[in-house]
C-alpha cells in the first residue's frame, strides 16, 4: 500500500473511531434515559399499589390500561404462580420462577423486560400483601421507535463522518507528499540523466523543505567535486603529455643515432634522468591532490612545532646552500599530520628554490599559524592571484624544475583544515607565505 494510501487510511481511521465512539455514548445515554422514564412511572405505580389496602387480590381495583399503551398494566401473583387480572383484562403477563421468588418473600423487587404477543414489555415485579407480587408492566414501543430513530440518525452522521474523512485524509496526504513527490520526481531525474546540476524547488521552512534544501546542498556538493575531479584530470593528463613527448623524444635520438658526440651522449641521458625524476614528483604530487579531494583522515591533536621542526631538518639537508632560521613556539592544532608536514615541507622548498644562494629563510610558528619567509624575488602581482591554481608557474618559474603543483597542495591542506594560506611580500624584499589552520574539520 503507498504511504498516502496509509496516511489517508490512518486519518480516516481516527476520525471513524472517535465518530463510533461519539454515536456509542450517544446511544446508551438516550436509552437509559428513556428507559429511566419508564421505570420511574412503574415505580410509582407501584407505590401507589402498595399504600392502597385492602392487600388482597380479590379486591384488586386497579383497572388494566391498554397492553401496548402508555398506561401501566399490573397483575397479582400469589406464592402458588396463580395469576389474578384486574377487572376488564384479557391478557397475562408472563410469570417465572423470579417472579414467585419474589410472591414468596424469597427475593426483593425487580425489573425485567418480556414479550407478549408483539408488544415489548418493561415489568417492575414487587411483593404485595402477604405471599403475594405484583407485576406493572408498560410497553416498550414508543421507547424502541424513538431509539430506532436515533440509530438510524446515527448511523448516517458516522457513515457520512467516515467517508468525509477518507476524503480530506486522502486530500490532506496529497498536499502533504507533494514536496516528498517532488523529491522523488528529482532524485529520478538525476539517477537516469546523471545530471548533477538538477535542483528541486524549496519553499517554506517545514521539515520536508528542509529535506529538499540539504538534498540540493548535497547535489551541489557532488557536483562541485565531481567537477573538480573531472578538472584534475584534465589537467594532469595536460601537463603529463608534455613531459612524456621530449622524454619520448631524447630516447628516441639515444636509440636511433648511434654516433652521437660522446658529450651529447652523456647530456642526454642526463636531461632523460632529470625529466624522470620531475615526473616522479609531479606523479607523486597529483596522488597527494587526488587523495586530498577524498575524505580525510581522522583528525588528531598535532604540535604544529614539532612538524614544522622535522620539515625544516629536512630541508636543510636537501638544501644545504640555504640558511633556515626558526623561531617554533608551541602550538596544538587538530588535524592530520602527515598532510600538515606535507604542505610547510612545500612551502620550504619554494622558499629555499626562490632564496639567492646563502639566503635566509625564516621560518616561524605561533597559534596555529606557520609563516614561511624568504629574500628571493618575490612573487609578482599579477602573479599573486593565481600562485595557489593547480599547474601554475609564473613567467619566471618556466625554466626551473616544478610542477605548479605545490601550492596547490599547500592551499588544500589549509582548506581541509578550516583554515587558508597567504602569500604576500614581505618587508624588505621577498615572499612571505602563512599558513593558518584552525584546528581542522
Ligand atoms: N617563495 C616564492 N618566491 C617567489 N615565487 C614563488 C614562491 N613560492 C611560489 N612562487 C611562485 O608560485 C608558483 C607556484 O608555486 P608552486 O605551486 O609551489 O609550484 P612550483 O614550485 O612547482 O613552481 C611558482 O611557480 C612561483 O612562480
Ligand atoms: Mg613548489
Amino acid at each position: 500500500m503507498s504511504f498516502r494510501a496509509r496516511l489517508a487510511l490512518v486519518a480516516a481511521a481516527a476520525v471513524a473511531l472517535a465518530v463510533l465512539t461519539a454515536s456509542f455514548v450517544i446511544y446508551f445515554v438516550v436509552r437509559d434515559q428513556l428507559r429511566a422514564t419508564v421505570d420511574d412511572s412503574l415505580k410509582t405505580t407501584a407505590a401507589q399499589l402498595r399504600e392502597a389496602p385492602p392487600h388482597d387480590f380479590e379486591h384488586f381495583a386497579t383497572p388494566a390500561g391498554e397492553l401496548g399503551g402508555a398506561t401501566v398494566y399490573p397483575q397479582g401473583v400469589d406464592s402458588a404462580g396463580r395469576v389474578f387480572l384486574p377487572p376488564g383484562a384479557k391478557v397475562s403477563l408472563p410469570v417465572n420462577s423470579g417472579v414467585i421468588a419474589v410472591a414468596r418473600g424469597e427475593r426483593g423487587a425487580f425489573f425485567s423486560e418480556t414479550r407478549v404477543g408483539k408488544t415489548h414489555l418493561r415489568v417492575l415485579t414487587f411483593p404485595y400483601g402477604t405471599g403475594g407480587a405484583v407485576e406493572v408492566a408498560r410497553s416498550l414501543t414508543e421507547v424502541d421507535h424513538s431509539l430506532g430513530r436515533i440509530e438510524n440518525l446515527l448511523i448516517l452522521i458516522a457513515g457520512s463522518g467516515i467517508a468525509i474523512a477518507a476524503g480530506l485524509g486522502l486530500a490532506v496526504s496529497r498536499a502533504a507528499l507533494a514536496p516528498v513527490r517532488r523529491l522523488t520526481t528529482a532524485t529520478e531525474k538525476v539517477t537516469e540523466t546523471g545530471d548533477l546540476s538538477e535542483r528541486i524547488e524549496v519553499g517554506g521552512r517545514d521539515e520536508l523543505s528542509r529535506l529538499a534544501g540539504s538534498f540540493n546542498t548535497m547535489l551541489g556538493a557532488l557536483q562541485e567535486s565531481s567537477r573538480a575531479q573531472r578538472q584534475l584530470v584534465a589537467d594532469a593528463s595536460h601537463e603529463l603529455r608534455t613531459p612524456l613527448t621530449s622524454l619520448r623524444t631524447n630516447i628516441e635520438v639515444l636509440a636511433s643515432e648511434r654516433t652521437l658526440p660522446a658529450g651529447e651522449r652523456e647530456r642526454l641521458l642526463s636531461d632523460v634522468v632529470e625529466q624522470l625524476t620531475e615526473m616522479t614528483t609531479l606523479i607523486s604530487e597529483l596522488i597527494d591532490l587526488a587523495r586530498g579531494e577524498q575524505q580525510m583522515a581522522k583528525p588528531e591533536e598535532v604540535r604544529l612545532d614539532l612538524v614544522a621542526c622535522e620539515a625544516v631538518e629536512r630541508a636543510r639537508r636537501n638544501r644545504p646552500a640555504v640558511t633556515f632560521t626558526t623561531n617554533l613556539q608551541e602550538s596544538t592544532v587538530q588535524g592530520v599530520p602527515s598532510t600538515i608536514e606535507r604542505a610547510v615541507a612545500n612551502l620550504l622548498d619554494n622558499a629555499a628554490k626562490w632564496s639567492p644562494p646563502g639566503g635566509d629563510v625564516e621560518v616561524a610558528v605561533r597559534d596555529g599559524e606557520v609563516s614561511v619567509r624568504d629574500h628571493g624575488p618575490g612573487i609578482d602581482e599579477e602573479d599573486l592571484p593565481y600562485v595557489f591554481d593547480r599547474f601554475y608557474r609564473s613567467r619566471s618559474a618556466r625554466g626551473r624544475p616544478g610542477s605548479g603543483l605545490g601550492l596547490a597542495i599547500v592551499r588544500q591542506v589549509a582548506v581541509a583544515h578550516g583554515g587558508e594560506v597567504v602569500a604576500e611580500p614581505a618587508d624588505g624584499g621577498g615572499t612571505r607565505m602563512t599558513l593558518r589552520l584552525n584546528g581542522g574539520s
